[in-house]
């Protein structure tokens, strides 16, 4: 039976791979995006060609009005969400919180952690009593523990992200919605342009890494389509890290 999967910011990177992923598990997939519709067609092809159905919704995540828009158009076409995977994210702006300007700071977190809120929020309401089980998937970061300076903006959403996951798994695990939130560590997308295109800057930064490399976003991918099988029917709450190890090296230097 296919699951109606909405997956946000899947125009690109991590939450394109998650498209195709649940593409191949036959599920019928909206691909959220945010401006580059040309971008989303071409998520929605690679859905369609590993074997899942697809259709393009503008999701713009910090929008009240554009989640719920996006939500009714699958709803209309599939019936209710049973998964979410919400990919939408901006990158650290790299500014020393003296330096911050509001502005920045404000988006930041509307969209990573905001977003993360509105679209599960959404999801949930379209639950009726007795709904089937359900998943949501938060795509957030070891930056939500490992702090970096100039990352505070990205630090802070992502860390009240795993708040968010924690206290969303208890509230809803008795109506059936299981809810986590994966971790990666430096994955090749255009999020990390500059470390896909500059062979010696990324291996720089991979010799931090005890695999010896950079994940990539099927990786992550295959984790998400793990968190929302019933393989993983007895994991809520969890922060699923995927980095190489990268995380465990912050004893260096101790
Ligand atoms: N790439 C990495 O190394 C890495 C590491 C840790 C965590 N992450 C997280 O993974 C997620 C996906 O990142 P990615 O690497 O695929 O980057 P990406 O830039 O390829 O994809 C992010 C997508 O989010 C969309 N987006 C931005 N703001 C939005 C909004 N307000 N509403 C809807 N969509 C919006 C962008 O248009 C883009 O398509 C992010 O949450 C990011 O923080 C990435």
């Amino acid at each position: 039976m296919p699951r109606t999967v909405l997956v946000t910011g899947a125009e690109s990177g991590i939450g394109a791979a998650c498209a195709v992923a649940f593409g191949a598990e036959g599920d019928r997939v909206a691909i959220g995006y945010y401006a580059d519709e040309d971008a989303a067609r071409v998520s929605a092809a690679a859905v369609v060609a590993a074997g899942g159905d697809a259709m393009i919704v503008q999701c713009h995540v910090d929008s009240e009005q554009s989640v719920d828009q996006a939500f009714i158009a699958i709803e209309e076409r599939w019936g209710t969400v049973s998964v979410l995977v919400n990919s939408a994210g901006r990158n650290m702006s790299g500014v020393l919180v003296r330096d911050m300007a509001l502005p920045q700071w404000e988006n930041l977190l509307s969209t990573d952690l905001t977003g993360a809120f509105l679209t599960s929020r959404r999801f949930l309401r379209a639950r009726g009593a007795g709904s089937a089980p359900a998943a949501i998937i938060h795509i957030s970061s070891i930056h939500a523990y490992a702090v970096r300076a100039g990352g505070a903006d990205y630090c802070a959403a992502k860390g009240g992200l795993s708040r968010l996951v924690e206290t969303l798994a208890i509230e809803e695990a008795p109506n059936g919605v299981r809810v986590n939130a994966i971790a990666p560590g430096m994955i090749l997308t255009p999020m990390n342009a500059h470390a896909e295109t500059d062979a010696t800057y990324r291996r720089s930064l991979e010799r931090n890494i005890p695999l010896g490399r950079a994940g990539t976003a099927d990786e992550v991918a295959d984790l998400a389509v793990f968190l929302a099988s019933t393989k993983a029917n007895y994991i809520t709450g969890a922060q699923m890290v995927i980095d190489g190890g990268l995380s465990l090296m912050r004893g260096l230097g101790a």
